[in-house]
């Protein structure tokens, strides 16, 4: 079995790749005193018959991501008897991983739970680091906690099942650490990017692998997100901005970051921060991905006031991560007249 450790301060643990992985998890999930497995009516009739434990579905959806939710998750635990030496196991994408630990880090004080993720935004990212959280009415990801699982399960070849638009959205996260980290990886995954939508594991289960190693290196050295973990919102400052003014609705998160890397990368390099040969290759790979690269319809008073109510605002001033180099970002700070400034520029076809 292939398998990778995540130091995280917190706590270690590991990574384990492959169509073993099922095996795996119902051995360790063996040692605890009861199991629940807590899924959504998409992915547990296609996979959770492979864990030999008890079932809880819950609806797909960002919606289920709530504190109404967390409270009847923590109701349906008790009911069962799940003790401090039971084990959840978040068997789906980022909504159910996120909202699982979150329950599981606040049960009875913190119970383990463990991450079988089954999209591929959730096998590059959110299955990994701790993140745990859920949303309000005063914004998304309010409430949450820093809660590393007891492990990570992931297996490339459940990504068979998932929607092709999901696929896009996840191709956004892995280009994303190419951006950021791995010049060899960007050139490689925009190179390679039907092998995702065809799912050819040979190329995208050792691109998943090498995400999650990117990750586990910078949760272990800022698992509680303050500094070098930051780079990890490249693309998300304006993409964020374009969610917001699409109310949530008209993008989905991984669409408006494919968008968002490409306005940052044009930002980059109108303030003189990256080459034109980089941002040309940028423009190019991320415009293989199918997506509709357009934003004329965008109303720029919108995203303006969208971005004036990012969260990562640091004295009135909007953080941006931009690229210096394809696999190198850096924070910039801008004030609203300044991206308004280059906002024609930036949105030009
Ligand atoms: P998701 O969990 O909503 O899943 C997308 C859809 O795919 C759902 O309808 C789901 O039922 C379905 N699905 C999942 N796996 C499937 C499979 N193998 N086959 C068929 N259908 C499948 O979306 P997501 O993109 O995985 O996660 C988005 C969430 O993750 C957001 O709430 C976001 O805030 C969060 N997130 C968290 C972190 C973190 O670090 N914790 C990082 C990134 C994103
Ligand atoms: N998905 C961003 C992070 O884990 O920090």
């Amino acid at each position: 079995m292939d398998r990778l450790v995540v130091k995280a301060p917190s706590g270690t643990y590991t990574v384990s790749f492959g169509p073993a992985i099922w095996r795996e998890a119902a051995q360790l999930a063996s040692a605890y005193s009861q199991v629940l497995v807590v899924s959504d009516t998409n992915v547990a009739p296609l996979y959770a018959e492979r864990l030999p434990f008890q079932v809880l579905e819950l609806w797909p959806g960002e919606e289920s991501k709530s504190l109404e939710m967390v409270a009847a998750l923590v109701d349906d635990w008790a009911r069962r008897g799940l003790d401090r030496f039971s084990l959840v196991i978040a068997l789906g994408g980022g909504v159910i991983g996120d909202l699982v630990g979150f329950a599981a880090s606040i049960y009875r004080r913190g119970i383990d739970y463990v991450q079988i993720p089954t999209t591929l935004v959730a096998q590059v990212d959110s299955g990994i680091g701790g993140k745990t959280g859920v949303n309000t009415a005063w914004g998304k990801n309010l409430v949450g906690t820093f809660y590393q699982p007891r492990a990570v399960f992931v297996d490339p070849s459940v990504l068979e099942t998932l929607p092709e638009r999901e696929i896009t959205g996840g191709l956004g996260e892995v280009l994303k650490y190419g951006v950021v980290q791995d010049g060899k990886l960007f050139a490689q995954v925009s190179r390679d990017i039907s092998a995702f939508y065809q799912l050819d594991l040979e190329v995208a289960a050792p691109v998943i692998r090498r995400c999650v190693e990117i990750k586990a290196e910078i949760v272990a050295a800022d698992e509680r997100d303050l500094g070098l973990r930051h780079i990890l919102n490249h693309g998300h400052t304006f993409g964020h901005a374009l969610e917001r003014a699409g109310g949530f609705s008209f993008y989905h998160h991984g669409e408006a970051v494919l968008l968002g890397m490409l306005l940052e990368a044009r930002l980059a390099h109108l303030l003189r921060l990256l080459s034109r040969e980089d941002l040309v290759k940028i423009e190019a790979g991320l415009r293989r991905v199918p997506l509709e690269y357009r934003f004329s319809h965008l109303d720029k008073g919108e995203v303006l006031s969208a971005l004036q109510q990012d969260k990562k605002n640091k004295q009135g001033r909007i953080s941006f991560i931009l690229p210096r180099q394809i696999g190198s970002v850096e924070e910039v700070l801008l004030s609203l007249e300044e991206v308004e400034e280059y906002w024609d520029e930036v949105i030009r076809a």
